[in-house]
């Protein structure tokens, strides 16, 4: 056995031997998600205090914003108001970057070498000197300011803070959470609540779905009237399609100013934002506005009811990739993420069947059945293969629904696992990268309590926390080099029957605190009852805070 493993092991047990004391006065280290090793020692305390500062290089103004950002938390969850006094050597908190190497040499390695779950790693000392905070990059800062935030919840100054060693390092590099801004609108201010406790969480994707048949939301400028007019529905059916619809213009999007905004917003927070272009199918926001870009000519509502619409582009229009060029150009434009989704979920064939342009595409492309994949969901992989170049032309990787696999993977697509498990495990088989979000426990828009009659009403299903928390992406199906194209797993979060930040918070919370385990800690350290103890402090946090979440847990 080696010895940092050996050293690991001591830190595991000491950390479970040793539980801190919980009391107000005391930092509690054993947050959520919970840090890779803890060694504390609970007989000794440095207590933290008014005044004392906060040492950091002010040269850099990424560590210099991490600095303010611990000095805010620190003051809202401890009531200690500490000071900046950038590159002060004799602080009491000292923020850090470790000088990496221009190259990898036998005790350290270049930043260039290092995973993403490395550049987000960090390390915090807490002695008789103070707080010493060290990361490879400012990342790591950020999620070590963040285990202070929720270690430091206590009633007032001093805080006593054990004396400890603290390492931590996310598990996988990948750490996604979706949100659905189509099915109902949620304003900037909202979404930037939700990034930011995607971020107190240490979760660094957003996979933002921002077209659907209900509404499309992002502004093209070349297609003004795209979002003008495809981002509002006359009305919307009340329950679950019962017939019966409000009467109310629903309405919203997000212009690409705001886009812009909330990506700048979110990336000072370490979260990337992917977003979604649903396509070919969920497109009648797009048709209304464009009929001609269905096949059957439309008129299409923007739909005021749910489910899946068999209206969708049309494959033979060569008007339909122009369409599609433009929305996806303009969305490169504005949004800088390596990964662009472009949805390809439940896109039925019926009209590409009886379309006559769409039965002369797929014979010009010479596609014919080949007892596994139909011609039309090789048609539907046509359209993949141009949207990956177009994409692949400006550096972005495409990130299709497990559906994209139907037709016949493209090379370079990433599938995301969502019904169940089996496309992500076919994929990985295929060497393609893989996000894992099976709907069977990661779909938090599911009821989260067996007792449906004393919640909101919702799309069904039941997804208890413990379930997302006892979630293992990677499938004992698959040997260790399959495993290895599984980026991460993801929580989605569809909006059809969730119209409000409150519901929206009360579904989020607490199964992103249980996805949040999945995606960061090791699965040695998982414990579903140590879990549970350590939730209350993070409801506390969420109290503070105003959010909204469900207080019972299944
Ligand atoms: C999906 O839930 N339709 C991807
Ligand atoms: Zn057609």
């Amino acid at each position: 056995m080696t010895r940092p493993f050996l050293r690991c092991i001591v830190a595991l047990c000491a950390a479970m031997l040793l539980p801190l004391p919980t009391n107000a006065q005391t930092a509690d280290y054993r947050v959520i998600p919970l840090p890779t090793s803890i060694v504390a020692d609970t007989t000794r305390t440095f207590a933290l205090n008014d005044g004392m500062g906060i040492a950091y290089d002010s040269s850099n103004p990424d560590i210099s914003r991490n600095a303010q950002f611990l000095k805010q938390w620190v003051a809202e969850v401890a009531g200690v108001q500490l000071q900046l006094t950038p590159d002060n050597k004799k602080a009491a908190i000292q923020l850090a970057i470790r000088k990496a190497p221009a190259k990898t040499t036998k005790k350290a390695k270049a930043l260039a070498d290092m995973t993403p779950q490395e550049l987000a790693a960090y390390d915090i000392t807490v002695d008789a000197r103070g707080i010493r905070i060290t990361a490879n990059t400012d990342e790591g800062l950020f999620h070590a300011a963040q285990t202070l935030r929720k270690s430091l919840l206590a009633a007032k100054a001093p805080v006593r803070m054990p004396f400890a060693t603290i390492h931590d390092q996310p598990r996988f590099e990948y750490r996604g959470v979706h949100l659905d801004v189509a099915r109902h609108y949620f304003s900037v201010p909202v979404v930037k609540q939700y990034i930011d406790l995607m971020a107190m969480h240490g979760c660094n994707q957003l996979h933002w779905h921002i077209t659907e048949d209900q509404g499309w939301r992002f502004e093209v400028k070349a297609l003004p009237e795209l979002a003008r007019k495809g981002s509002i529905r006359e009305q919307t059916v009340i329950g679950r399609n019962t017939g019966v619809y409000d009467g109310q213009r629903y309405g919203g999007y997000y212009t690409q100013e705001e886009c812009r905004e909330l990506v700048n917003y979110a990336a000072q927070r370490y979260v990337n934002i992917i977003p979604e272009i649903d396509l070919p199918g969920h497109m009648m926001g797009a048709l209304h506005v464009f009929p001609n870009l269905g096949c059957t000519g439309g008129p299409y509502p923007v739909w005021p009811h749910w489910g899946v619409s068999r209206e969708v582009l049309c494959a033979g229009n060569p008007e339909t990739l122009t369409f599609l060029k433009t929305v996806l150009g303009e969305l490169c434009d504005v949004f800088p993420s390596k990964y662009i989704h472009i949805g390809g979920d439940e896109c039925p064939k019926q009209r590409w069947k009886q379309c006559p342009k769409c039965q002369a595409k797929a014979q010009e492309l010479g596609l014919t059945d080949d007892g596994q994949h139909s011609v039309e969901n090789q048609l539907q992989t046509w359209i993949n293969h141009e949207m990956e170049a177009f994409l692949r032309e400006r550096g972005r990787d495409m990130i299709g629904w497990d559906e994209v696999l139907e037709g016949g993977l493209t090379e370079s697509g990433i599938v995301m696992s969502w019904r169940g498990v089996k496309g992500g495990i076919a994929a990985a088989r295929e060497k393609h990268r893989v996000i894992m979000s099976p709907n069977s426990h990661c779909y938090i828009d599911y009821y989260q309590l067996k007792e449906q009659w004393n919640q909101p009403e919702g799309i069904g299903g039941y997804l208890p926390t413990s379930k997302v928390y006892g979630y293992e992406p990677l499938s004992d199906e698959l040997t260790d080099e399959e495993k290895s194209y599984i980026l991460g797993p993801q929580v989605n979060l569809w909006t059809e029957y969730v119209a409000f930040p409150q519901h929206l918070f009360y579904m989020l919370l607490p199964r992103l605190d249980a996805i949040s385990e999945v995606q960061w800690s090791q699965p040695g350290q998982k414990d579903f009852d140590d879990f549970c103890r350590r939730l209350p402090r993070m409801k506390r946090l969420y109290d503070s805070l105003g959010i909204n979440y469900c207080h019972a847990i299944e």
